[in-house]
């Protein structure tokens, strides 16, 4: 079994972006800027636009963090979200989820402009990654490609089961692996919570990508020997051992599928830095891209 790992994998993206930044400055260039919007506080959410904050410095990039209470009207909300738009500064932003329930998200997306929506979230760049157009694929299963295609992962041809049909990331996985590319040209089946045979149809995946949310819900009887398996999941589970009172779970019953698998990634350490480095992909992308699409 050997490890995808993740935590190097990130690092070393984020040096090949730094280098890029770098000759963008030499050359008199402007260098790319990230703005976030964080609705309230909650607590996860603020610790991951910190670190997306911290990404931003560690390669180089500009970023602005912009905070607004949590009972900000949507239209309050909207109109933030139309100046980033406007503002020929910024390269992309992202509107971090989950918002207040009296927003409505669908809304959100469909207020950013495409191109400098680096989330990739709003229907329009959903749209283009189905056709296969330059657009932004939302960071996580970006990570997820770039981590199958820097380990050298065969997937051409291969059954590909992705468990869990979110739209951030296994409606967006599903269609990722089956479009004509590489990573991809695989055989996907999606399953999800109405799914009568999921166990068997897990056993039959060469490729296993879980995306569901409940911790150790793959257990090594689920897994053909030999398969790759990618774990999404990232659960704060209670444990008074730990010096923060929680460890964190991935959807992969680790010990047990880590004895009958060919590749697996560990949690943390292996999705979630993947995901953070692809926000920072997309955003230099962004500033490539621009007036293109
Ligand atoms: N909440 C959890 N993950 C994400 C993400 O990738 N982007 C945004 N905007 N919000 C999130």
């Amino acid at each position: 079994m050997q490890l995808l790992d993740g935590k190097q994998t990130a690092e070393q993206i984020k040096a090949e972006i730094a280098q890029q930044v770098a000759e963008i400055k030499a050359a008199g260039g402007k260098v790319p800027h990230l703005a976030a919007i964080l609705v309230g506080n909650d607590g996860a959410s603020e610790t991951y636009v910190n670190a997306k904050v911290l990404d931003c410095e560690q390669v180089g990039f500009d970023s602005t963090l912009i905070r607004l209470p949590e009972d900000v009207s949507e239209a309050a909300l909207l109109a933030e979200i139309a100046k980033l738009n406007e503002n020929d500064d910024i390269d992309g932003f992202i509107v971090q989820v989950p918002l207040p329930a009296h927003i409505d998200e669908t809304r959100v997306t469909l207020t950013i402009d495409p191109a400098k929506d680096v989330d990739g979230f709003s229907p329009a760049s959903v749209g283009r990654m189905c056709l296969s157009l330059p657009t932004f694929i939302s960071a996580t299963p970006n990570g997820i490609m770039e981590l199958l295609k820097r380990y050298k992962v065969e997937t051409s041809g291969k059954h590909c089961v992705v468990v869990g049909r979110s739209n951030i990331v296994g409606t967006p996985m599903s269609i990722l692996m089956s479009r004509n590319s590489n990573p991809g040209n695989s055989t996907v089946t999606l399953v999800h919570s109405r799914t009568p045979n999921m166990v068997e149809v897990c056993r039959s995946a060469d490729i296993l990508i879980v995306a569901i949310g409940k911790p150790d819900f793959v257990t090594g009887d689920m897994v053909k020997d030999g398969a790759v398996v990618i774990d999404v999941g990232i659960t704060r589970v209670p444990d008074e051992t730990r010096p923060r009172g929680f460890r964190l779970t991935g959807d992969v019953d680790f010990a047990s599928v880590s004895e009958k698998c060919s590749f697996i990634t560990p949690v943390p350490g292996g999705v979630g830095p993947m995901t953070r480095a692809s926000l920072l992909q997309n955003t230099l992308k962004a500033q490539q891209l621009r007036g293109q699409f």
